[in-house]
Formats: structure tokens, C-alpha cells, sequence
């Protein structure tokens, strides 16, 4: 019998957010991804801080080793981010000039970036969490510098370079609760009543295997209501939110996580077929989660385990098509 793989499986892009690193030296690694996902998102190769390092510098070296990487293999890549408060250069965060020349350092970033990549890159996350969790404007050097309305500006810029890319507004947060959610909801209906153009909204979904069934529904379905369509941007699903450093994974851990992301998936796929713009996990495996090493716990988000097996999230989300 022909092998299962998540591509083969699921009626819409499944994605991975991608380490190039790992990509370029680790065999395995390369093989999950080229067998497993039709979709990439750069976990950092397109960030300001890497690809914009100096004013005048572009490093693109990463960045376009994916998007060919992507192209050789037949898989799409989603952009992410131009526009962020983190992972900036310090020649941004330290920069001296006027408001014009910060409209103009603006601008120039992104449309350089969506014009290195026409044609290769089907779609941005053009803006990223600039909603607080409280639901006001998050602090940034963007907004203290543009103003609250920089964030139409970023898309009017995005689409001016490129036509015909998806244009997305990316954040996290939507299963928390109505605050933070509604914040995002209002900024994006709002742009789009204005005519911005932007086609998508980007859920992050770093979630844990406690959140209640409700919210995770609430987030994708409120989504919907946009009109746009939906991406499940940044999908992983902790196990250890207390943070315990003697956890360990246990087959019981594994089954709950199982159902919550054969949950997600099945919400997911109960959208009407043209919003559904897919689910990306972040990161591949759970060797490399961000998650780790970001809050200094044990961790166990991915359908992969760290030795690149199928852990029963796999199967969790084949079973939410079924
Ligand atoms: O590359 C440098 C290396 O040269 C240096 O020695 C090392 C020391 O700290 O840092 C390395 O950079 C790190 C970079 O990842 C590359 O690995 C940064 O410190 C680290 O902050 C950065 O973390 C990334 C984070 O975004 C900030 O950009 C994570 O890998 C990445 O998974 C995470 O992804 C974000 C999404 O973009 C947005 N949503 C949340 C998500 C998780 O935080």
C-alpha cells in the first residue's frame, strides 16, 4: 500500500515553519519536511533581523535556499514576517530620522523584500502581533514612529510590490477569550471595510492540550466570519504548561494531545473549502520546537518526537479529516 503522509492525507496545505539550518545540514530532517508538507514558512530566514541586517544590506542567502528548496519540491511557501515589534536589526531599533524617514525605511523594507520574492512566494504575513493581550495597540517601534494606521500602510505597500500575493494579519491569542480576539477581529474588518487589501487571517494557535475544546472553536470560527481566509499559522500544543522539569511524556499526555489536534483539525476542515488556507505547524519535530528552549521546560508540541517519529498526533490529525 501506497505510505501515509499528512500532504497525501489532508484535503488542504499542511505546513511546517522551517529551520533552515537544519534543513541544509540534517538529512532526516530534509526528508520529514520534503515527504510530510507542501506548505513552508521560514521560522526566522525572512525576519528584519536576519534578512535585513544592516540599512543598506539585504541578506537573502537563507531565505532564497528555502524558496528554492520549496520550488525543486513542488511546495509552497507563506512569508512571514515583514512587520514586527520583535527580531528587528539594531540599525532599526537605534535609528534616527524624521517621520518621513521612517515612512521611507518603512516602505523600502517591505516592498524590497515582497519584490525579491514576486512570483515565488504566494503570500505574506504582512503585519505581526500588533494587538496587545488586553486588547489595545501592542507598543512598538512601528507604532510609535507611524502611528496606529501603519499597519494599512504595511499592506498598501505589500500589495503595491506584489499584486498578486495573499496578504495576511498574523497573531495569537484568537482561544484566549472574546478581548484579545475581538481586538483583531475589529482591526481586520476594519481594514477590509476600508478596502485594505488583505485576504487573510493568520491564527498562530500556540496552544497547550488544556485549553477547552470552546475556545479553540471560537478562534477558527469567529475567524470565518471575516470572510477571508484562514491559516493556522503557528499550530503546536504544549504538555507541559506548568512547566514541571520532571515530566515526562507519558502515552496518557500523548492521547490527549492526539484529540486536541484531531479537534483543531476537524474545525478547520468544517470551514467553507475556500477560506481553508491550510495548517502549518511551528516547527517540525518536537528536537526542534522553539518551545524548550524558549520557556526552559521539557516539552512535547509536535506530531513528530525527537527522533522524527510519528507520535499519536499524527494520526490525531489524519483521523480530524475522517
Ligand atoms: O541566530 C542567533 C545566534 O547567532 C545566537 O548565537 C543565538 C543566541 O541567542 O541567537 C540566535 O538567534 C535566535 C533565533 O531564534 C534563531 O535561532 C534568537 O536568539 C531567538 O530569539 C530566535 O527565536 C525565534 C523567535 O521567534 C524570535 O524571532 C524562534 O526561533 C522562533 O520560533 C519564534 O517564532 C515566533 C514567530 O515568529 C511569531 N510567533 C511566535 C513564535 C514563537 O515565539
Amino acid at each position: 500500500a501506497e505510505e501515509v503522509t499528512l500532504q497525501k492525507s489532508l484535503p488542504f496545505p499542511i505546513g511546517a515553519a522551517v529551520n533552515i539550518s537544519l534543513l541544509k545540514n540534517k538529512t532526516a530532517y530534509r526528508e520529514l519536511v520534503t515527504k510530510e508538507f507542501n506548505s513552508l514558512t521560514p521560522e526566522s530566514a525572512m525576519k528584519a533581523g536576519v534578512i535585513h541586517p544592516q540599512e543598506n544590506t539585504y541578506n537573502w542567502t537563507d531565505a532564497d535556499y528555502l524558496v528554492n528548496f520549496a520550488k525543486e519540491n513542488n511546495k509552497r511557501v507563506h512569508g512571514h514576517t515583514l512587520i514586527w515589534y520583535k527580531s528587528l536589526p539594531s540599525w532599526i531599533t537605534n535609528y534616527q530620522g524624521d517621520a518621513a524617514a521612517w515612512e521611507t525605511l518603512f516602505k523600502s523594507h517591505i516592498q524590497t523584500i515582497v519584490a525579491h520574492f514576486k512570483g515565488k512566494v504566494v503570500s505574506w504575513d504582512v503585519v505581526n502581533e500588533a494587538i496587545a493581550d488586553d486588547g489595545t495597540m501592542r507598543s512598538s517601534i512601528w507604532l510609535e514612529k507611524l502611528g496606529p494606521d501603519y499597519i494599512a500602510r504595511a499592506f498598501q505597500y505589500a500589495h503595491e510590490a506584489d499584486p498578486d500575493a495573499l496578504l495576511f494579519y498574523n497573531d495569537y491569542g484568537h482561544e484566549y477569550g472574546p478581548t484579545k480576539r475581538g481586538a483583531i477581529l475589529d482591526l481586520v474588518n476594519n481594514l477590509k471595510n476600508r478596502n485594505i487589501p488583505i485576504h487573510g487571517i493568520g491564527l498562530q494557535m500556540h496552544t497547550r492540550y488544556t485549553m477547552p475544546d470552546n475556545n479553540l472553536a471560537s478562534a477558527i470560527n469567529t475567524a470565518t466570519q471575516t470572510g477571508l481566509k484562514v491559516h493556522i499559522a503557528e499550530l503546536d500544543i504544549a504538555m507541559n504548561p506548568d512547566n514541571i522539569q520532571s515530566l515526562t511524556f507519558s502515552p496518557a499526555l500523548a492521547e490527549q494531545q492526539s484529540q486536541k489536534y484531531k479537534f483543531i483539525v476537524k474545525t478547520f476542515n468544517a470551514i467553507p473549502k475556500s477560506q481553508q488556507f491550510g495548517i502549518t505547524t511551528w516547527n517540525v519535530s518536537d528536537a526542534d520546537s522553539w518551545i524548550p528552549g524558549n520557556y526552559d521546560r521539557p516539552d512535547w508540541p509536535l506530531p513528530f518526537d525527537s527522533n522524527y517519529a510519528k507520535k499519536p498526533a499524527y494520526q490525531g490529525i489524519i483521523d480530524g479529516v475522517k
